[in-house]
C-alpha cells in the first residue's frame, strides 16, 4: 500500500496515546499484580523493573524504528528490509491472535464486573470469602463469560473497522487521564486501611531469598506482555507514526506510563489483599476478588466499583484493538483484502479462540494439555514462549542484520546521535539476547 494511502496518527500526542493504550491494559492491573504476588511481591518487582529498562525499553526502540523506517505491517516490515526473516513476521501474527483469544476472555470478566456493580448489591458483601465465591462461580457459568468475551470481540471489531485513527486515538485520549486518577485514588485509600502497611511492604521491600531461576523468566515474559512488545504489534503502530514523531520520546513516555500503571496497580492491590486478609498467591482471579473488597468499604461503592471496571473495560478495549489491528493490517496489506473483510476474519477467529479459552475454566475444565487448561496454554505459550522468542528474535534482527544507519535515523534523524545510541545498541546486540538466550534455555527446561 503506498504511504499516502496509509493513515497516520494525529501527531505526537496521540503517537504516545494510541502506544499507551496499546500497552497500558489487563497486563499491568490484571496480571503484573497476580505475578508479583505469586513470585515474592518487592523482588519481583525489582526483577522486572531491571527487564523493562534493560530488555523492554531497547526492545521498544527496535520495534518502532522497524515501523517508522519501512511503513508496513508486521509481516510486511521483515519483508522489505530481508526477505529471509518473513517467518518471524508470521510468528508475531499468530501470537497476536493467540493472545487475544484468551485476553477476550479476562476483558469480558472486567464488563461483567461492570455491569454487575452498575445493577446490584453484591459489592455491598463485606466478606472477602464471598467475592472468592462469587468470581469462582461467575467464571465457571457456561454461558455468561462466553458472552462477555464475545460482546467484547464484537466490540473490537468495530473499532477497528472505522478505522485506525478516529477509533483508537479517540478511546485512549479519554481513558488514559482517568484511569491515573483512579488509580491513585484507590491507592491512598488501599494504603489507608487497617492492614495495608503491610501490603506496602510486601511489595515494596524485596525479598529476594524467594527468588527462583522462574520468577527471573516471569518477570521478562510480563515485561514484555505489558510493554506490547515480542511480536509485531509495535512495528504496526510506528507505521501508522506520523513525520517527525519522536520514536525515542514516544519510546521513553509509553514506558515510563506503562510502567508507572503497574506500580500503581501494586499500591492498590497488595495493601487491600493484606487488609482483607486474602491470599497475595492467589493467581487470575486476584484483582477480581480485591477490588470488590475495596469498594465494599468505600462510600457510594456502587458508583466507585462502576467507574473503576469501566475504565479497566477502556484499557482492555485499546490493548484488544492493537493486537486485532495487527493481524488485520496484516490481512488487509498482504492478502490485499478489504479492512471490512480482514477485520471479521480476525474477530470469528479470535472470538472462537475466546470461546474456547472461557469454556475451559468451567464445563471443559477436565480437558487438559501438558496439565494446563486450554485458557493457561494459551497464556503459557505466548507470554512465556512466543514473545521470548519473537524478542530474542527481533534483537538479533535489528542488531545485526539491520543496516546500522536506518536504525540509528529512525532514533536520531537529524543524525545528531552520541553514547545514548550507542548504548542502546549495545543492549539490541549484546545485552538483550544473551539475557533472553538464558532465559528461554531455561524456559523450555534446558537448564
Ligand atoms: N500490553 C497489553 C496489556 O498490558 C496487552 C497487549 C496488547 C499485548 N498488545 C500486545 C501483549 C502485543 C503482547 C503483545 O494488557
Amino acid at each position: 500500500m503506498n504511504e499516502e494511502k496509509r493513515a497516520t496518527f494525529g501527531g505526537r500526542i496521540s503517537a504516545v496515546l494510541v502506544a499507551a493504550g496499546s500497552a497500558v491494559g489487563l497486563g499491568n492491573i490484571w496480571r503484573f499484580p497476580y505475578l508479583a504476588g505469586e513470585n515474592g511481591g518487592g523482588a519481583f518487582l525489582v526483577i522486572y523493573l531491571a527487564a523493562v529498562l534493560l530488555i523492554g525499553l531497547p526492545l521498544m526502540l527496535s520495534e518502532f524504528s522497524l515501523g517508522t523506517a519501512t511503513k508496513r505491517n508486521a509481516v510486511g516490515a521483515f519483508r522489505q528490509l530481508d526477505k529471509r526473516w518473513v517467518p518471524l513476521g508470521y510468528m508475531g501474527v499468530l501470537s497476536s491472535v493467540l493472545i487475544l483469544g484468551f485476553y477476550l476472555v479476562v476483558a469480558g470478566w472486567t464488563a461483567e464486573y461492570m455491569i454487575h456493580s452498575l445493577f446490584s448489591d453484591q459489592v455491598q458483601n463485606t466478606d472477602p470469602q464471598s467475592h472468592v465465591e462469587a468470581f469462582n462461580n461467575f467464571i465457571s457459568n457456561p454461558w455468561k463469560p462466553v458472552l462477555y468475551a464475545l460482546l467484547f470481540s464484537v466490540a473490537t471489531h468495530l473499532i477497528i473497522t472505522r478505522g485506525v485513527q478516529r477509533g483508537i486515538e479517540r478511546a485512549s485520549k479519554v481513558m488514559m487521564p482517568l484511569l491515573f486518577l483512579a488509580l491513585a485514588v484507590l491507592a491512598v485509600n488501599a494504603i489507608l486501611m487497617p492492614g495495608g502497611m503491610a501490603g506496602l511492604r510486601f511489595f515494596l521491600a524485596p525479598d529476594f531469598s524467594k527468588v527462583t531461576a522462574e520468577t527471573f523468566l516471569m518477570a521478562v515474559g510480563q515485561a514484555f506482555f505489558s510493554l506490547s512488545i515480542g511480536l509485531g504489534t509495535m512495528i504496526t503502530y510506528a507505521s501508522y507514526f506520523k513525520k517527525g514523531t519522536s520514536v525515542r520520546g514516544t519510546a521513553l513516555q509509553v514506558t515510563l506510563l506503562d510502567t508507572v500503571v503497574a506500580v500503581l496497580a501494586g499500591l492498590v492491590i497488595f495493601p487491600t489483599v493484606f487488609s482483607a486478609g486474602l491470599e497475595p498467591g492467589s493467581g487470575p482471579s486476584l484483582v477480581f476478588i480485591t477490588l470488590p473488597s475495596i469498594f465494599c468499604k468505600m462510600p457510594m461503592s456502587a458508583l466507585w466499583s462502576t467507574i473503576f471496571f469501566l475504565l479497566l473495560v477502556l484499557a482492555a478495549l485499546t490493548s484488544t484493538i492493537s493486537m486485532h489491528e495487527s493481524a488485520t493490517a496484516y490481512l488487509e496489506e498482504e492478502w490485499k483484502m478489504t479492512r471490512r473483510k480482514a477485520a471479521w476474519c480476525v474477530t470469528i477467529f479470535t472470538g472462537l479462540l475466546g470461546i474456547v479459552a472461557s469454556l475451559s475454566l468451567g464445563i471443559w475444565k477436565a480437558h487438559t494439555l501438558f496439565g494446563l487448561t486450554f485458557f493457561d496454554l494459551l497464556d503459557y505459550l505466548t507470554a512465556n514462549i512466543m514473545l521470548p522468542l519473537g524478542a530474542l528474535l527481533t534483537c538479533i534482527f535489528v542488531g545485526w542484520k539491520v543496516d546500522r544507519k536506518i536504525f540509528e535515523q529512525q532514533l536520531y534523524p537529524d543524525c545528531r546521535s552520541g553514547f545514548a545510541f550507542r548504548l542502546v545498541r549495545f543492549l539490541v546486540r549484546y545485552v538483550c539476547p544473551v539475557l533472553l538466550v538464558v532465559l528461554f534455555a531455561d524456559n523450555i527446561g534446558l537448564m
